[in-house]
């Protein structure tokens, strides 16, 4: 019987052991979620916004108070231009105020990550109003406030109530057990007599938890739950090349060219308003400008070099000429079709949106995680602009036929359009 009770003991005190672990790895989780935040603001807002000051965007700590409705900010910063073309008041209050500069969307982010976004921001703000200097934040007042709010929390805290279960029922079952065998006490005699006189045995101890079937499979379905999460998450990371940052052949700066010259996108990327591709200009775009700037620069002449072009001279020897190999930095698998047209003139959607502040990037980095998700969610949230499309107002008449019982023809459909029956 004391053997019973031995193991029982060593069992319970290792399952609360691992219910302790458990419930440390939840705090350091929810720890996690202002850093998860402060990670999150850092790779994503920074470049426009800072806490205490006002940079592109507002400052965000006084723009974040308590009293801020929550459910507004998760939608303006999920997506701001919906709200903006749904001419939300508060939206266009602010936009105005910035003097319609347009902030990036951000369809990627769950609503959690705003959340964490958010209580990052405003403890921050706390540590700065309260010191002088400014401070990490605190990250573990934050989490308390936000509190934890995944899956993993969830079935963390399902294993600890599991495994606390399971202690009293055995419990149960050992007291009930220890009754019967006082009933046998000369067997319980020579039980224990085997036990004492037993060399000592250090590894006993072990050896008895290995043999505990129910410690084992709880063993086990730990481990395969965190080896489960890990393979899931590689698996949705593989392939995404968010952050994509290739040395190009010339180092040329998107922030001197479209940010402080402030030429238009369109003069380079003429394609994206036009077609699929948004097209690389060819160096001859340069050589409108670069014929007389900079010429003395080495980037330049690489420039030169590729044309074939001799500044001294101002001839041109096409014998010379080998085309600029530019490295791809957004690059879609081909089973799936993207047509800016379709974006950028159809719906309207600043570069922006998808490329980030292209026009602060010294070098051209992959902004968006361009994962099918990414497209289904913004998908999902954005409003169509059906006003001054053809094709939105021709199937608003179609409804209204049905609607009245009418008949539709085929050519309401689009059996007149040319591109329907010639290739
Ligand atoms: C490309 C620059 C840019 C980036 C990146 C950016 N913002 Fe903004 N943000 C702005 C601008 C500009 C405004 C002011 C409103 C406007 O003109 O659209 C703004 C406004 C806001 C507001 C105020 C909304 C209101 O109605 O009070 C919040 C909150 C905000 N941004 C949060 C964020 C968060 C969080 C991120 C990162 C996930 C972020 N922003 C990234 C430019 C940016
Ligand atoms: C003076 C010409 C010029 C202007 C203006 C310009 N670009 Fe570019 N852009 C280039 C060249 C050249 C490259 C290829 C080299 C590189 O990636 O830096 C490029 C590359 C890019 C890429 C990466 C393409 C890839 O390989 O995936 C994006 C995205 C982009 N530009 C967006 C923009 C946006 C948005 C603007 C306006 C804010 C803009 N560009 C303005 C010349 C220009
Ligand atoms: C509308 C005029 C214009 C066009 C078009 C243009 N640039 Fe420039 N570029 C400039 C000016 C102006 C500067 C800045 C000169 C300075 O720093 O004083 C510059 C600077 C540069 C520099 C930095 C040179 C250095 O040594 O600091 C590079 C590299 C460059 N351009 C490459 C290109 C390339 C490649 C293209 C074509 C895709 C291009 N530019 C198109 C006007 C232009
Ligand atoms: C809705 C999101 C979205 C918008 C808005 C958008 N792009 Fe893109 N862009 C993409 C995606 C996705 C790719 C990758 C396409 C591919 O690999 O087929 C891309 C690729 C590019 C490329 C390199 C490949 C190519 O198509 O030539 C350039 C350059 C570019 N974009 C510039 C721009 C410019 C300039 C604008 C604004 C006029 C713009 N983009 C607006 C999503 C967008
Ligand atoms: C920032 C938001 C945004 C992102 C990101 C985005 N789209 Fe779109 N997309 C739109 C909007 C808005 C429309 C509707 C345009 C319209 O018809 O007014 C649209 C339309 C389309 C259409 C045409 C649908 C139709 O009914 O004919 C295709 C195809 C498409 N998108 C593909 C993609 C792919 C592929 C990606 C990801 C690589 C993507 N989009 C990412 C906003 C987005
Ligand atoms: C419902 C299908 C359909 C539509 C829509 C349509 N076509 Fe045609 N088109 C045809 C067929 C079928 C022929 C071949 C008739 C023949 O050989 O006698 C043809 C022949 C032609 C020809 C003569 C070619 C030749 O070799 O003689 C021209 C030009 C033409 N179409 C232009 C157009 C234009 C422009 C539009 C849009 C305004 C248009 N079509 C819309 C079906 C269509």
């Amino acid at each position: 019987m004391r053997s019973f009770s031995l193991i029982f003991k060593q069992f319970s005190r290792s399952v609360l052991l691992i219910a302790c672990f458990a419930f440390l790895g939840l705090q350091a989780h929810a720890q996690g979620d202002a850093a998860k935040g402060e990670a999150l603001f850092k790779a994503k807002c920074t470049s426009c916004h800072k806490v205490d000051q006002i940079l592109t965007g507002p400052a965000l700590g006084p723009q974040l108070t308590e009293e801020t409705d929550d459910k507004y900010l998760v939608k303006w910063i999920q997506n701001n231009q919906a709200l903006i073309t749904a001419k939300n008041p508060k939206a266009l209050a602010i936009f105005n105020k910035f003097e319609q500069k347009s902030m990036t969307v951000f369809p990627e982010l769950s609503d959690a990550d705003v959340t964490n976004i958010i209580t990052y921001v405003r403890s921050d703000w706390k540590t700065l109003q309260a010191a002088p200097k400014p401070g990490a934040g605190a990250p573990g007042q934050a989490a308390a406030e936000s509190g934890p709010s995944d899956v993993v929390i969830y079935s963390l805290l399902g294993v600890i109530i599991l495994a606390f279960i399971i202690i009293l029922v055995l419990n149960r079952v050992i007291a009930t057990l220890e009754r019967l065998l006082l009933k046998n006490k000369d067997g319980i005699v020579l039980e224990e007599e085997e036990v004492e006189g037993e060399p000592v045995d250090r590894l006993a101890g072990l050896k008895k938890l290995a043999k505990n079937k129910k410690l084992v499979f709880f063993v086990l379905i730990c481990g395969t739950l965190a080896l489960g999460s890990w393979t899931w998450v590689t698996m949705w990371t593989t392939n995404v090349h968010q952050g994509y940052q290739p040395v190009q052949p010339i180092k040329f700066p998107h922030d001197l060219h479209a940010g402080a010259m402030k030429i238009d996108c369109q003069y380079c990327h003429s394609g994206a308003y036009k077609s699929k591709n948004a097209s690389i200009p060819s160096l001859n775009v340069c050589m409108n400008c670069h014929k007389v700037v900079k010429t003395e620069s080495p980037e330049i002449h690489k420039i030169y070099d590729a044309l074939g072009y001799d500044p001294q001279t101002q001839k041109y020897d096409s014998t010379k000429t080998k085309p600029m190999q530019w490295v791809r930095i957004h690059n879609l698998p081909d089973f799936a079709y993207f047509n800016h047209s379709q974006h950028v003139k159809v719906a309207g959607l600043k570069c922006q949106t998808c490329h980030g502040p292209i026009q602060e990037m010294k070098e051209v980095y992959q902004y968006s995680p361009l994962t099918m998700k990414w497209c289904i969610q913004c998908h999902k949230r954005t409003d169509v602009n059906m006003k001054g499309n053809a094709y939105y107002e021709n199937l608003q008449q179609v409804h209204d036929l049905l609607k009245d019982g009418k008949k539709v023809t085929a050519a309401l459909m689009g059996g007149i359009e040319c591109g329907k029956c010639h290739y």
